[in-house]
């Protein structure tokens, strides 16, 4: 056994645990082993990432037990949960907690917690601007993750809190790409008016947080937030334009309209759309992109992700749904 520093992550086989891994293992000499945790390890994704030079070790964040083994004599961990999997901020909690004793029950000496705000913070649950959701939230995915910063915290576990941003990977897997209009154009539809968005390549949330484990103590108990660009609707619109070789439009709706539009998860989002919008400045505010591009001089703007990306944006015919305010 060599005597590099062991980082477990979380969600190895996905978007942001994937990026973790793969930012970690590259750097052959940085002095760190990737334990990559997944619940199959049989799976092509986790035989890709042994591959690569990873450990590979299996967990349910669900079972802390698993979670005490897979964190045993770890330096670091990154965690993060799925809300998309299952739509429940209550399970999300629990399985923060889960991870926040584990890694205490191990000694970690550096978490990175996967966070976002507690939109009801700015937005208490009486304030009729948007619906609560789910009896208890304004933003269910984000409200939980800011809600669990504190089971870290009171445990005493040194975590960083790392405030993601938009995938840009929504457009291609998430169903945000453009869609034709009527009358035949492209639209790009969302709920932000004229306010900016914070956006990332999520492969940059791995080398993120690859770079704030290697600046060792400097951001324990600090919350860091990470984005590639912040642009517009219209701004996103132009770029997709370009990249495309076609004319996109934006579909400037507004949040009530998006919340209706009844796919799994559109009210969370309208008001995650609607909260980024109110609150532009706080939001952008937290997600610095010089910060950003400080941490990971190789972070992608939407232009150079769409470079790499824009011919996986899948175009859908389908017409829009609904448009205008
Ligand atoms: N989409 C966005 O724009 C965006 C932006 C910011 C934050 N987020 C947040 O990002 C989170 C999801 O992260 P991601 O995008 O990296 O996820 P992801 O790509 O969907 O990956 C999830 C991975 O986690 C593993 N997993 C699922 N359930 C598990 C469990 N019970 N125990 C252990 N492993 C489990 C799965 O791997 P195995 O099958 O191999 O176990 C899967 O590959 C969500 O909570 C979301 O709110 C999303």
């Amino acid at each position: 056994m060599d005597d590099k520093k062991i980082i477990a992550v979380v969600g190895a086989t996905g978007a942001q645990g994937g990026g973790v891994c793969r930012a970690i293992l590259q750097d052959v000499g940085g002095g760190y082993r990737v334990r990559a945790l997944t619940r199959n390890a049989s799976s092509d994704k986790a035989k890709e990432l042994k591959k690569l030079g990873a450990d590979v070790v299996e967990v349910d964040i669900d079972d802390v037990e698993s979670l005490k083994r897979a964190f045993h004599g770890a330096h670091g961990a990154f965690c993060v949960t799925f809300f998309w999997d299952h739509f429940s901020p209550e399970k999300e909690l629990e399985e923060a907690k889960n991870m926040a004793d584990a890694a205490k029950h191990a000694g970690v000496r550096h978490v990175i917690w996967s966070t976002l705000e507690d939109t009801r913070e700015w937005i208490p649950l009486g304030d009729r601007r948007m619906p609560t959701l789910m009896e208890k939230y304004k933003v269910p995915h984000f409200d939980a993750k800011g809600e669990a910063n504190r089971l870290f915290s009171e445990r005493g576990v040194p975590t960083t809190f790392l405030l993601t941003s938009f995938y840009w990977e929504n457009l291609i897997y998430f169903g945000m790409g453009p869609k034709r209009g009527e009358d035949g154009k492209l639209y790009i539809t969302l709920p932000m008016g004229d306010k900016k968005l914070p956006g990332i390549a999520s492969g940059d949330i791995g080398k993120c947080a690859y770079a704030i484990f290697r600046r060792g103590r400097e951001f324990l108990g600090k919350t860091v937030g990470i984005a590639g660009d912040h642009l517009t609707g219209a701004g996103m619109a132009a770029a997709l334009a370009k990249a495309l070789g076609q004319e996109v439009r934006y579909n400037s709706v507004s949040p009530a309209v998006y919340r209706g539009f009844g796919f799994p998860g559109a009210e969370d989002l309208g008001n995650m759309f609607q909260f980024n919008r109110d609150f532009e400045s706080i939001f952008c505010g937290a997600r610095s992109l010089v910060f950003s591009r400080a941490l990971n001089p190789s972070m992608q703007t939407f232009e150079s992700w769409l470079a790499e990306n824009g011919g996986r944006i899948p175009i859908e015919e389908a017409s829009l749904r609904a448009s205008g305010e």
